[in-house]
């Protein structure tokens, strides 16, 4: 059964009085104890009621703290959900990106709590926050229930119905902006979370494709070619890794193109939509979770719909590079030459060293539009995972200034974000005796080695400088093994989409 989205609305209503099924208040952990975050409005009834309880609990404001009150006086709600954010704030007038981002996970948590319930008020801290507060609590309501059959579908708990904003006046214009911006991110965040959980018999690239054409809106434009086109286009790295599988490669290419742009930017997307290796095929172990190999593509296109939906001043295009990794018996070689967009040579090593490939084509494409910035997005490499764990994106690139954006972007967004280097010495170790390059290098530094062959395809401005580029390795974040926590579900999380928009955003000036 397809999961209910959960809606949301403001109100400056005081957040005691509003009638809901659950009030959700915030800690702080002060000197280990549990501190009430500020709240405009919240009568001293309330707060001393609620204070005293946390008391007796011996409630500590721990960042994973849930804590259920019931029978609170003067509270309209029948449950209050004190949730904690941990030792270092939020406190008045402090509300940064580290601050948001608390109030991201808190909420979220709640959210998570109160599945099953239609409504909850959040009162968790300062206007300032509520748009924090609110994009967690939407982003921890998030469930994916569209596969559960007839031994889960009668039991399963449908997410929080109506996530209810305090401290903010519902018909101004500030209530609906705020509305609307949550709403718009959300539902990419839903989106792409939905493409990486949809099981790979289900998703792969023509389905993939029509998905993505359908939910476009006007301001998009989705333009998808199929083999023969690839073919007719000299996009050898989507057919080599494509031509294992049954079903064949695409590309899809997003168009927004606003009135006002005050700049150009290409987003190239990873889209296998299963990676079992290839001939170089993968161990059991490595295989379950590569449903998720198509995340990168997954962000591009929730992010350039809702930057459109934004109406943000930026044009933006978005290159899908959509490809089943499969060990068929037309599968791409060890030994193989293909040759790229562009007609660079490539010596086929490894079969599971796909994504690079795929991608290839994917920033020549982009490359030849000749965009202010390209930033490719890809669940590329093992080797990211090692160096900077699963919750953490890699950063890499030709330009600081861009490479600056990404990381500033990723930190508004509450997105995890690390630059790695560049360095010359390993491009020679991807030299081949019979064609252009090798697409595999060294071992060492297996994330920086995939860059720099990617770095191989970006294009060239007309005055012949190479375009400013910037690589998201989302490997390790792209996917949730373990349990949900803050608003991070278990499977798809939507890494990068945020990201993606926080960058656009910096680009309307
Ligand atoms: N899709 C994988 C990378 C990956 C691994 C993503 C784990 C998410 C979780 C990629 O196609 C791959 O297999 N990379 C190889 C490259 C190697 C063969 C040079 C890797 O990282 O081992
Ligand atoms: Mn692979
Ligand atoms: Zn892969």
């Amino acid at each position: 059964m397809p999961t209910k989205r959960t809606a949301v609305s403001v109100t400056s209503a005081r957040a005691s009085s509003v009638r809901a099924d659950a009030l959700v208040l915030a800690t702080r952990s002060v000197d280990g104890t549990a501190e009430l975050v500020e709240v405009a409005h919240l009568p001293r009834a309330v707060t001393g009621a609620v204070s005293q309880a946390l008391a007796v609990w011996g409630a500590e404001g721990r960042a994973d703290e849930v804590v259920r009150l019931t029978e609170i006086g003067k509270v309209s709600a029948p449950l209050v959900l004190v949730v904690g954010t941990g030792p270092d704030a939020p406190r008045p007038g402090v509300s940064g990106p580290d601050e948001a981002e608390r109030m991201r996970r808190a909420a979220g948590m709640a959210a998570r709590a109160l599945a099953g319930k239609e409504r909850a008020v959040f009162a968790m801290g300062p206007p300032e926050l509520a748009e924090a507060v609110g994009e967690g609590a939407l982003l921890g309501s998030y469930a994916f229930q569209t596969y559960f059959g007839l031994g889960k579908s009668e039991k399963a708990k449908a997410p929080l119905g109506e996530v209810v904003l305090a401290g903010v006046k519902a018909g101004s214009r500030q209530g609906r902006e705020l509305g609307r911006r949550l709403e718009v991110v959300s539902g990419a965040m839903d989106y792409a979370r939905d493409l990486v959980n949809t099981p790979p018999n289900a998703l792969y690239p023509e389905s993939f494709a029509t998905s993505v054409s359908r939910r476009s809106s006007k301001k998009v434009s989705v333009q998808v070619w199929d083999p023969e086109r690839l073919e007719a286009e000299g996009c050898g790295g989507l057919l080599g890794v494509g031509q294992g599988s049954g079903r064949g490669p695409r590309l899809v290419t997003l168009t927004y193109r606003p009135r006002r742009a005050q700049a150009s930017l290409a987003f190239v997307g990873k889209g296998i939509t299963f990676d079992s290796g290839g001939l170089c095929l993968k161990p059991a172990t490595g295989m379950v979770t590569m449903k998720c190999d198509m995340g990168g593509a997954a962000a591009v296109a929730a992010a350039v719909q809702a930057i459109a939906d934004l109406d943000l001043p930026v044009a933006v295009t978005g290159y899908l590079c959509l490809a089943e990794n499969m060990t068929g018996d037309l599968a791409q070689r060890p030994g193989d030459v293909v040759t790229m967009r562009g007609g660079r040579t490539v010596e086929i090593i490894n079969t599971d060293a796909e994504g690079r490939l795929v991608m290839a084509d994917g920033l020549a494409l982009a490359g030849e539009q000749r965009p202010d910035a390209v930033v490719d997005i890809a669940t590329l490499t093992g080797a990211c995972m090692i160096a900077l764990g699963n919750r953490t994106f890699g950063v890499m690139g030709n330009d600081e200034e861009l490479i600056d954006k990404v990381l500033s972007g990723a930190k508004r967004a509450g997105e995890a974000a690390w630059p790695l280097p560049l360095v010359e010495e390993i491009r020679s170790t991807m030299d081949s005796p019979v064609a252009d390059l090798k697409h595999t290098g060294e071992r060492e530094g297996g994330a920086m080695v995939a860059a720099t062959f990617l770095a191989e395809f970006v294009g060239k401005s007309v005055d012949g400088a190479v375009l400013p580029w910037a690589h998201l390795d989302i490997a390790g974040p792209a996917f949730n093994d373990g349990s949900a926590r803050g608003y991070t579900p278990k499977g798809g999380t939507g890494a990068g989409v945020r990201t993606l928009i926080e960058l656009a955003r910096s680009f309307s000036g």
